[in-house]
């Protein structure tokens, strides 16, 4: 198993697939490498890109308040923050199945070296690839599932969230998910 910084420098180099020849940055991922709580979203916009890290633009903003909010967090101790693709897609398009396939290994590799207790994955593209499953996150969300020795807790994608002014449903949902994975922390 390599270091996380080893894992970083492969990440950094990688040609693996065509979203490397569009990116400014490799977005590996942010965070203490000894978090309980690890995030996973579907991969960099255009901020992340420029910045190198991820959710660092309005669904991050968004992100950091309900995580402070319904769990008392912040970004910065004992959290780690990565996407299933560490390359901003075009326009921000959807990943393509080749692309997340190339990039699985990444952050296969980065759970498998932070060893989180909580991992809460952001929509769709996260949920479906750590469950293996093709069903939706509305299914999903609402309960905890078992992810080799970690807890697994689903939620909306925050930009989901944001669409309906980070006040509607969604939001409650994503809110009370948040709760539910902040119990599995302790
Ligand atoms: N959306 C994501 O899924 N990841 C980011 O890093 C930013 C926006």
């Amino acid at each position: 198993m390599p270091t996380l910084v080893e894992l970083e420098r492969d990440a950094l180099a990688c040609t693996r697939c065509p979203l490397a020849a569009g990116r400014t940055n490799v977005v590996f991922g942010v965070g203490d490498p000894d978090a309980d709580l690890m995030f996973v979203g579907e991969g960099p916009g255009r901020d992340e890109d420029l910045k190198a890290e991820p959710f660092v633009g309005r669904s991050g903003q968004f992100l950091d308040r309900v995580m402070l909010e319904e769990m008392g967090i912040s970004r910065d101790r004992g959290v780690y923050i990565a996407n299933v693709v560490k390359c901003r897609p075009p326009g921000n398009r959807d990943p393509e199945p080749h692309e997340i396939a190339s990039c699985r290994p990444f952050l296969e590799q980065q759970v498998a070296i932070i060893k989180p207790k909580v991992i809460v994955t952001l929509g769709n593209f996260a949920t479906r690839l750590l469950l293996d499953t093709t069903e939706g996150i509305s299914k999903l969300r609402g309960r905890a599932y078992p992810y080799g020795d970690a807890v697994l807790v689903p939620t909306y994608h925050p930009s989901a969230a944001l669409r309906s002014g980070g006040a509607g449903e969604v939001t409650a949902g994503m809110r009370a998910d948040l709760v539910r994975a902040k119990e599995h922390l302790c």
